[in-house]
């Protein structure tokens, strides 16, 4: 960003000072010319007193003052003005889109023209209300969410309980169970929000140690392997340099990736396959999570690091997922100061691929 307003102001006003000064020093010098030549005029040629000398040099120097004075004010009052329009001018526009986003509009965005510092506050401004708007999208988009997650199971909850009260169905195990099964999702929900809003408050601490790699990839691995076998996807991890070592949480980085192969399980079908690998790069640790499942359509790539965020509803209703395990990879890894994202084709067997990166 230039520093072009700075340098503009500094300018125009050491322009102004120059020009008064210019301006004070030819009016003096004419202003004593002038007067010089009239007393040479009215004394004739003849020497005068000492008496008018002193007159006429005063007068001269009235007079130059006079005239600074008023070119002064001639230039002093356009360019001040000039100045002060460009200042204000961006400045009541911000305050009109500052007021504008503090009543509610966040769509309001301040023009910003140049490059100078009012521009570099304008775009800053522009950003700002971006931010907003993405967190009350994000708001609004959670709050369906576990509106959603609600109306399931208090539903059911209320057609069986009204069935068992009005004699519809007589009270047997098989009756309770399913509302017991509905309660506890109810509660699984609850304990889900706790955990994530004390990971996204950054109200944990994180339990650094020297962690092996190549260990930390085996148990995630070992952890996930039974239900791989099950299902009948293969799971496959990439060889590590023994030696490779990094300063982290290990039971949460491990929680990270167990998540992460946990949806690629869901997301493969038996006989697809899915590869961990984990290497150093530029003082990070990078691993990457990649499997020959379903892939994310272009839709829901954007938003599946969003609480409560489900690419299929449907299925994930099934299966079980309420769409906060990539939450909870997200807090997690910026606690640890890292990024992660993911790539994905889009497509029935596009696969996807999540990369996680760790300060070393
Ligand atoms: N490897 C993957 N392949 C395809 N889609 C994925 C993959 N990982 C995540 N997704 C999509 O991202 C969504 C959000 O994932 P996330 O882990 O947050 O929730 P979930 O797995 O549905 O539920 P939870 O993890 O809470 O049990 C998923 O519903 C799914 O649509
Ligand atoms: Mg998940």
């Amino acid at each position: 960003m230039k520093q072009s307003l700075r340098v503009r102001i500094a300018v125009t006003l050491g322009a102004v000072v120059s020009l008064i000064f210019i301006l004070s020093s030819v009016t003096l010098v004419a202003g004593i010319h002038y007067h010089f030549n009239m007393y040479q005029l009215e004394s004739g040629g003849a020497a005068g007193g000492a008496a008018d000398w002193s007159s006429h040099l005063e007068r001269a120097v009235m007079q130059a003052i006079g005239w600074t004075l008023l070119g002064s004010i001639l230039i002093v009052v356009p360019v001040s003005m000039w100045l002060g329009k460009k200042l204000a001018g961006p400045l009541v526009r911000m305050k009109y889109s500052a007021e504008m986003m503090a009543r509610g509009q966040l769509g309001t965005r301040t023009e910003v023209q140049g490059e100078d510092e009012l521009a570099a506050l304008g775009l800053a401004l522009n950003q700002l209300a971006e931010q907003l708007q993405e967190q009350e999208r994000l708001r609004i988009a959670m709050t369906e969410n576990i509106a959603h997650e609600l109306r399931t199971p208090l539903t059911t909850l209320k057609s069986h309980l009204s069935a068992l009260r009005d004699g519809i169905w007589q009270p047997s195990p098989e009756r309770y169970r399913v509302c017991l099964d509905e309660i506890g999702r109810l509660i699984g929900l609850v304990s889900d929000l706790e955990d994530l809003n004390e990971l996204e408050s950054g109200d944990f601490g994180l339990s650094y140690t020297t962690v092996r790699v190549g260990e930390l990839l085996e148990r995630c691995a070992e952890l996930l392997s039974p239900a791989y076998a099950e299902k009948g996807v293969g799971l496959q991890t990439e060889p590590v340099d023994d030696g490779l070592v990094m300063r982290a949480d290990p039971d949460r980085m491990r929680q990270v990736l167990v998540n992460l192969l946990s949806n690629a399980l869901k997301a493969t079908p038996a006989g697809g396959k899915v590869v961990m690998s984990a290497r150093p790069n530029n003082g990070h640790i990078c691993f990457v999570v990649k499997d020959t499942g379903a892939g994310i359509t272009k839709e829901d790539l954007p938003f599946i690091f969003e609480r409560f965020y489900r690419g299929d509803k449907s299925r994930n209703r099934k299966t079980g997922g309420r769409g906060i395990g990539l939450a909870i990879v997200k807090a997690l890894v910026q606690a640890h100061q890292g990024e992660v994202w993911a790539v994905s084709g889009d497509g029935p067997e596009a696969g996807s691929e999540f990369v996680v990166v760790i300060p070393q």
